[in-house]
Parts: C-alpha cells; sequence; structure tokens
C-alpha cells in the first residue's frame, strides 16, 4: 500500500486515495467521530447554492460532500482524480469527472460557486489550484473550502497537535485499508496553515471578501470567499 509525501506527488496522492477508498466513508466517520455529517451540513449552509445554479465539488472522493451540496436543488458536479474514489461512490446519483484540481476540464466561468472538502490541503499547490477554481466559476461566484484548521484554544491546542494528531496512524491500523495513508494525514494536517494564513492564500489567489468561521473549535474551518465582479476585474 502506498502513501504520500508531504511533496504531494500528484501519482503518489491519487494512488494513495485510491488504496484507500473501500471503506473510506465508513472510516472517515469512526475517525471524526461522526462530526463530518454536520462539518457538511454547515458547508451547504454557508455555499447557499439555490436551484438552477450550477457547483464544482472539486476533491470531491466518493461524492459524499457532493449530494449534501445536490440537497439544495442546485445542479453539483463532483471532481476528483482519483478513480478509486469517484467508483467507491458509483452508487451516489450525482455526476463525476475525473479531473486534476491544477488543470480543471471546464470553460471559464460556468460554475457559479465551487466547494472543496478535506480536499485542498492535498493539492501541491494550494494557490494555483485556488486560482484555476477563480477561473471556472463567473465573477460573482462563490467559493467554500471547509478543511481541518488550528484549534482556537491554546490549551486544547498544544494537545491535539502534540497527542491527538500523534494518534491517528495508530487509528488508522484498525480501521482504514491502508494505514500507512495514516500517517500522511497526520503529517498534512500539522502542516497546514492556520486560517489567517490559509485566508490570505485565498486573497493570493484572486478571490475577494474572505471570511472564515470556526467549526469544533477550529479543528475545522469554513472559508468563503468571492471572485470579483466583472467591472473590477
Ligand atoms: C480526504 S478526500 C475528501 C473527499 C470528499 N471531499 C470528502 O469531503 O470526504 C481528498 C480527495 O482529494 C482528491 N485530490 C487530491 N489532490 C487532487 C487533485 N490535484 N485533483 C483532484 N482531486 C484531488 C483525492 O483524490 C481525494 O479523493
Amino acid at each position: 500500500m502506498s502513501r504520500a509525501g508531504l511533496d504531494k506527488n500528484p501519482r503518489e496522492v491519487a494512488s494513495m486515495f485510491d488504496g484507500v477508498a473501500k471503506g473510506y466513508d465508513r472510516t472517515n466517520s469512526v475517525m471524526t467521530l461522526g462530526f463530518d455529517r454536520r462539518w457538511r451540513e454547515w458547508s451547504r449552509r454557508v455555499l447557499d447554492a439555490r436551484p438552477g445554479e450550477k457547483v464544482l465539488d472539486l476533491a470531491a472522493g466518493t461524492a459524499v460532500s457532493t449530494v449534501e451540496y445536490a440537497e439544495s436543488g442546485a445542479w453539483c458536479v463532483a471532481a476528483d482524480f482519483s478513480l478509486g474514489m469517484l467508483r467507491g461512490g458509483a452508487h451516489r446519483a450525482v455526476p463525476k469527472v475525473a479531473a486534476d484540481a491544477l488543470r480543471l476540464p471546464f470553460r471559464d466561468g460556468v460554475f457559479d460557486a465551487a466547494t472543496v472538502s478535506f480536499g485542498l490541503r492535498n493539492f501541491n499547490d494550494t494557490v494555483a489550484a485556488l486560482r484555476e477554481m477563480a477561473r471556472v466559476v463567473r465573477p460573482g461566484g462563490r467559493l467554500v473550502i471547509c478543511e481541518v484548521s488550528t484549534p482556537v484554544f491554546r490549551p486544547f491546542r498544544f494537545v491535539y497537535m502534540r497527542y491527538l494528531l500523534r494518534l491517528l496512524p495508530f487509528i488508522g491500523r484498525f480501521v482504514s485499508s491502508n494505514p500507512e495513508a495514516y500517517e500522511y494525514l497526520a503529517e498534512s494536517m500539522r502542516a497546514w496553515p492556520d486560517q489567517r494564513t490559509l485566508g490570505e492564500l485565498i486573497s493570493e489567489a484572486g478571490w475577494e471578501d474572505v471570511a472564515w468561521f470556526n467549526l469544533t473549535g477550529g479543528m475545522v474551518a469554513l472559508h468563503r470567499a468571492t471572485k470579483p465582479s466583472a467591472s473590477a476585474i
């Protein structure tokens, strides 16, 4: 079984996710103690998609995030470069596209919104991917990023970074089809920028009105932003 390194080589990342696809949804729920459902629900609320809108759910994996967005009545497409993950969600009735986040197979401005949940951290160039999302979203369209982040309460942050993240690879041995992937998960979570720094990266990629709020004490953060209107570009 394979795992990716912190250089996030796209081939290694795709192959690692192919390896965890079987049972991904169940493992995810166990690892997050069921909080994943609430985080997805919040992401849908913040995205606030409407019937008639087109939403790109990037790094959608098994499309578990996409079906949540589709509940809003918008047309939502799941895009991911791991065919194993997309196949793992074959039973989910949303359109699925094999696509690399850094070279999206869509024309400029075709989506009303783009979103990534627990995927941005895996791209090997965060700002380039955020720019590519801005390209395919129309002026005035929205971005929502749901990603692990930095707990805000200092004593808990210490315990979380120092001890809880170290437990992940251990738990992975019992619940995952690719335990090594959970070493990568813990490393990538520890190395990921905090809320403010991610907000700055989103602005750097050309999005405006960047804001975020914390879920579960900041273990997860939701960032939202808007693509500048045509007159502002
Ligand atoms: C942790 S899963 C998240 C899946 C889903 N969004 C969720 O909320 O459960 C991360 C996904 O990012 C995808 N991914 C990573 N890098 C990618 C890239 N460059 N292009 C497209 N998908 C990518 C992986 O294949 C994987 O399915």
